[in-house]
């Protein structure tokens, strides 16, 4: 099971999260960059923000960004990938949504704060309007997130792939189809935050896997995190290769990316 405290949730996923979660593309970039005006004076703040999946290539696009995550060791793999693109307007700094009052003065304002595939481990009304406070008027906030992840998705390669994980872990979340906020809508949730003309954009995109990729991937997941295999990681790793190799397909996956935006 996942740990509790935000810091060691993705424990020993760092370097799977960093070489094999994919980015997001540059439609959702240059949405958010025309949607919220970035340009070369405005700050980003992004909150969970990981191996700097999207704090680095928005990093590209705005003046600068401040990256927040509790896992340090997260932070360190951000700061590699900053350095590989050659990104030097990136603060980094260790917190988690719990934070956000203390690192106020160090986040200072911003025009858009952004969470990528972390909003669903935080307290999020108290997040929202905490990032209400910190974005500037015409900013907002926009949260990202895959409508699908590889155990959630509709393909037979990626039930394989879910009925590996079941035999060598327990907890693994049910395979439940690709997500839906309809119980529980995070747009709603945002609106009565405080800010308003709030849309959701989603955007189709086609992502084909190695077999390698798709096992890293895995292993970047919290609740398939490598210390969960515990002595059994590498059986897992060759059972998951010989039970693809079955699959005469590529490792199609049709997605996509969803963006709710609101403005302050
Ligand atoms: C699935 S990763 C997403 C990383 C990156 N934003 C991306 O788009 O790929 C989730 C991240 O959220 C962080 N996290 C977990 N709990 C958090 C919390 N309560 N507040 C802020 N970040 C949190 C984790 O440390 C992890 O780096």
């Amino acid at each position: 099971m996942p740990a509790d405290a935000p810091a060691d949730r993705f424990d020993s996923t760092e370097p799977y999260y960093a070489a094999h979660r994919p980015g997001y593309g540059d439609r959702v970039l240059d949405y958010l960059v025309s949607h919220f005006g970035l340009d070369a004076d405005t700050r980003v703040l992004d909150l969970g923000c990981g191996a700097g999946q999207l704090a680095v290539p928005l990093a590209a696009r705005t003046g600068d960004v401040v990256g927040v995550d509790p896992n340090a060791a997260m932070l360190d793999h951000a700061r590699e990938f900053a350095d590989s693109e050659g990104a030097r307007n990136v603060q980094w700094l260790v917190g988690s949504d719990a934070d956000l009052q203390g690192l106020a003065a160090d986040i200072g304002t911003v025009r858009l704060a952004t969470i990528g595939r972390a909003f669903h481990w935080m307290e999020q009304g108290r997040t929202l309007d905490h990032l209400h406070s910190l974005t500037a008027d015409g900013g907002g906030v926009a949260i990202v997130t895959d409508r699908e992840w590889l155990t959630r998705g509709t393909r037979d390669w990626q039930a394989t792939i879910h009925d590996a994980a079941s035999d060598y872990i327990d907890d693994v979340p049910e395979r439940t189809g690709p997500v839906s906020h309809d119980d529980d809508p995070w747009d709603e949730l945002v609106a009565e935050h405080g800010f308003a003309d709030v849309e959701t954009r989603t955007f189709d995109l086609r992502r084909e896997w190695s077999v390698e990729d798709a096992l890293g991937y895995v292993f970047s997941l919290s609740f398939c995190a490598p210390a969960s295999f515990g002595t059994d990681q590498s059986a897992f790793a060759a059972d998951v290769r010989e039970r693809l190799a079955a699959h005469d397909e590529p490792l199609v996956e049709e997605t996509a990316v969803e963006v709710i935006a609101g403005r302050t």
